[in-house]
């Protein structure tokens, strides 16, 4: 259970909900622009943030975060798109209106969006990753003080490459039932999520980075992605840098997770999708777990769980995950101390049990959870 001493260690451990801009310049090389990366602040103070509510209970959580900020004060403006998809020359695309929007703002915050499975248009999650080479998937899993899982000192981040490897899409079939599909690891996608690791390691506090990987089977592919993490950790004298197989990993972390909460651990796209899950898995499931996709010129932060539409419209949805996600978003933009009043909020709201959601064991809806994190703010 958590003692005193451990439930301020979690506030500060939530620090790894934050996506590191500070040193950006330095880590990524003189020549990376930095202007456009971390939000913009209009003449009036205010920074313009692009918002997709998206499918299901999407915009349910949103109006919660978006009430949440207004009483916290905070200096942001939202500029709500839409992203339902269009065909444009046979391929999916996002409107020019979300797309403009983004590129704006250079930051967006994001709710599930609906991805058919096994037929129909690509992700729109791929698409916008895709659109403005979000090349960082930082996932955080901190455990929640409050609710209950096997592990108390839950504190992971994970990396994920989230431009290429299985998620390219490259498939074909080749005869009547033979069906290839291609993995497509490049040195420079592999070198610079690892440098973004690196580099996200050394802002956070975490002396190690772990590469993930199965280059004992795809020796060449994974391999590459060693080859360019070796690499990078030389530029990082001050990082320990190691290797471990995805199976291991997967065995070790579900077995015991403290080892885990001193590093970051950085991996091929698909082997980052199943690993966050098992890891949210940790700390209570995807409703409590944020993310960010961080690219060059504009990062998306986002909730990783799906759309939930048997709960749309009910008043019923967690809109945790889009809160912490939020957090990531106010700490990638400098807004250290916003970030921290409103996270103190929500976890001190959730520790006290007395308006959590159903998933989390509680009565309340969306409103009363919602309304306990407002009155704390006012
Ligand atoms: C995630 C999701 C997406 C993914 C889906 C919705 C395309 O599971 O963000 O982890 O597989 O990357
Ligand atoms: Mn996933």
């Amino acid at each position: 259970m958590f003692s005193r001493s451990a439930s301020r260690s979690v506030v500060s451990s939530l620090r790894s909900f934050q996506a590191p801009v500070r040193h950006y310049n330095s880590a990524f090389g003189s020549s990376t622009p930095t202007s456009a990366f971390a939000g913009k602040k209009g003449s009036d103070g205010n920074y313009t943030v692009t918002l997709i509510p998206g499918d299901g209970i999407g915009p349910e959580i949103a109006q919660s975060v978006k009430e949440i900020f207004a009483a916290a004060k905070a200096p942001i403006k939202w500029e709500e798109v839409d992203v339902t998809p269009i065909l444009k020359d046979g391929k999916t695309v996002i409107p020019d209106d979300a797309v403009t929007s983004i590129k704006k703002n250079t930051v967006a915050l994001k709710g599930p969006l609906a991805t058919p499975i096994g037929k129909g248009h690509v992700s729109l999650n791929l698409t916008l990753r895709r659109t403005f080479s979000l090349f960082a998937n930082v996932r955080p899993c901190v455990s929640i003080q409050g609710y209950k899982t096997a592990y108390d000192n839950v504190n992971t981040v994970l990396i994920r490459e989230n431009t290429e490897g299985e998620y390219s899409g490259i498939e074909h079939e080749i005869v009547d039932g033979v069906v290839q599909s291609i993995k497509l690891i490049t040195r420079e996608a592999s070198e610079r999520v690892a440098r973004y690791a690196f580099h996200y390691a050394s802002e956070n506090g975490r002396n190690k980075v772990t590469a993930v990987h199965k280059a004992n089977i795809m020796k060449m592919s994974d391999g590459m992605f060693l080859t360019a993490c070796r690499a990078v950790a030389k530029e990082y004298p001050n990082i320990s840098y190691d290797e471990d197989l995805l199976d291991r990993v997967c065995l070790r972390i579900a077995t015991d997770p403290t080892p885990f909460a001193d590093r970051v651990m950085v991996m091929p796209n698909l082997y980052g999708d199943i690993l966050s899950d098992l890891s949210a898995g940790l700390i209570g499931g995807l409703g409590l777990t944020p993310s960010g996709n961080i690219g060059r010129d504009a990062s998306i932060f986002e909730a990783v769980h799906g759309s939930a539409p048997d709960i749309e419209g009910k008043g019923l949805a967690n809109p945790t995950a889009l809160l912490l996600s939020s957090l990531m978003m106010l700490r990638h933009m400098g807004l250290f101390e916003l970030a921290d009043k409103i996270e103190k909020a929500a976890l001190s709201t959730i520790a006290e049990g007395k308006a959590i959601t159903r998933d989390l064991g509680g009565k309340a809806g969306t409103r009363e959870y919602t309304d306990a994190i407002l009155a704390k703010l006012k």
